[in-house]
């Protein structure tokens, strides 16, 4: 069986995160490595009575194949919460269920890369993502973030350049670094993409777990033509539902996203949707998202205390007003693949900046999750990563 593979198989890299889980198995080890939201705040037997009413009230109609679109209530209620919480006006007949939102990168990818498409990408940017568009053998071109948000003169340079289809952008707490882009940089963004041919993806799975601050502009509001919203409640109902969702800015968008759909899976599970839409019928969402709020909140707080305590002054680390993850910077040169194994000695576990890069295999940056790990465990996972921080640089 030589050659058996397709080369879209072949060179698409590898989820190194999860070669990370076999290593942090190990009960003794703190893990920061994770992305999992915190299991304590799934609503177990709110779901449950919800999927109980579900197939009580239609059990046979849900168990039936269904529309490609998704569950038009489901699509309602979704429409109705981007106008009340963002003012985003976007008709239900524009918004395409799907099965979580790395369906929608799937799909985006589908829909509108050939091979050698440029596509801009945030550097570090969201592995998934990565892996999702190289699928499709599309050509990265990786923008720099930071808390300054996206680097505007090297956007303005690609630009120059290049004319990507697409552009890749978590704007709120950004999954590697938690960062969020600030107003003033979402609108020079705007600027530079107005009138563009580049649809810009904005994934937002975090932007409802915000501690403090206030919400940003969507780029739905500030640039609607060009603007395509990936959503998910894997983080604030449930991560194995696979429930999440996209805008397109127009029907002609919409039709194609279908099509792709059709071609991948015909529709999202129905039942799932279903008991998804009964749980927000019957439940208060925002306030389930308060309960988690708070516990993230103060496990961020207990990190940022602890790396203030334990790391070395060198190290510097992203401020994030929400999310699940804290991004650090080692001393320049120094590399957080050779802190992995020290730290793994050390039983303490993060992820390494490197896969989160495009073009790069050294860094000196780290993923840390908060969301999964109490504050006091946290202070002692802080505190043993420091000693091996020390052990690497002394
Ligand atoms: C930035 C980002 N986008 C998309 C996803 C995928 O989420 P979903 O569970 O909706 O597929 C994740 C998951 O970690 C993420 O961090």
């Amino acid at each position: 069986m030589n050659n058996i593979f397709s080369d879209r198989i072949s060179d698409v890299p590898r989820s190194f995160i999860r070669e990370i889980f076999k290593v942090a198995v190990d009960t003794s080890v703190i893990s920061f490595a994770g992305g999992l939201p915190n299991r304590d705040f799934f609503p177990v037997k709110e779901l449950q009575a919800a999927a109980n009413r579900v197939f009580e009230s239609a059990g046979k109609e849900v168990l039936q194949y269904s529309n490609s679109e998704g569950y038009p209530k489901l699509r309602e209620y979704i429409s109705k919460r981007y106008l009340e919480k963002k003012g985003l006006d976007i008709p239900v007949e524009n918004i395409l269920i799907t099965s979580g939102s790395q369906q929608g990168l799937d799909l985006l990818g589908k829909t509108f890369l050939n091979e050698g498409d440029d596509v801009i990408i945030e550097e570090p940017g969201y592995l998934g993502a990565i892996q999702a568009f190289s699928v499709y053998k599309s050509a990265f071109n990786p923008v720099p973030v930071g808390e300054e948000g996206m680097d505007i003169d090297c956007l303005k340079e690609v630009f120059s350049a290049k004319s990507p289809k697409l552009m890749y952008t978590v704007p709120n707490f950004q999954n590697p670094s938690g960062i969020s882009y600030p107003e003033e940089n979402r609108y020079a963004i705007a600027d530079i993409l107005n009138n563009k041919n580049t649809f810009l993806i904005e994934d937002d799975p975090y932007g409802d777990l915000r501690f403090t601050g206030t919400d940003k502009e969507s780029f739905g509001k500030i640039l609607p033509e060009n603007a395509i919203l990936l959503g998910s409640f894997s983080k604030t109902i449930v991560p194995s539902f696979r429930l999440g969702w996209i805008t397109a800015p127009s029907l002609d968008v919409m039709e194609r996203l279908i099509i792709a759909k059709q071609a991948s899976d015909l529709h999202t599970n129905y039942f799932i949707q279903r008991v998804i839409c009964q749980y927000l019928a019957d439940n208060d969402l925002d306030k389930h998202i308060n309960k988690i709020i708070k516990v993230y909140n103060s496990q961020l707080m207990a990190m940022v205390k602890s790396i203030e305590k334990y790391f070395p002054a060198d190290v510097s680390h992203t401020h994030p007003e929400g999310g699940m993850f804290l991004w650090a910077t080692l001393p320049e040169g120094v590399s957080s693949m050779k802190l992995f194994d020290l730290a793994i000695e050390d039983k303490v576990a993060f992820v390494p900046g490197n896969p989160f890069y495009v073009n790069k295999d050294k860094t000196n940056t780290l993923r840390l999750n908060f969301s999964c790990v109490d504050e006091e465990t946290i202070e002692t996972g802080i505190k043993r990563l420091g000693k091996s921080i020390e052990k690497l640089l002394s």
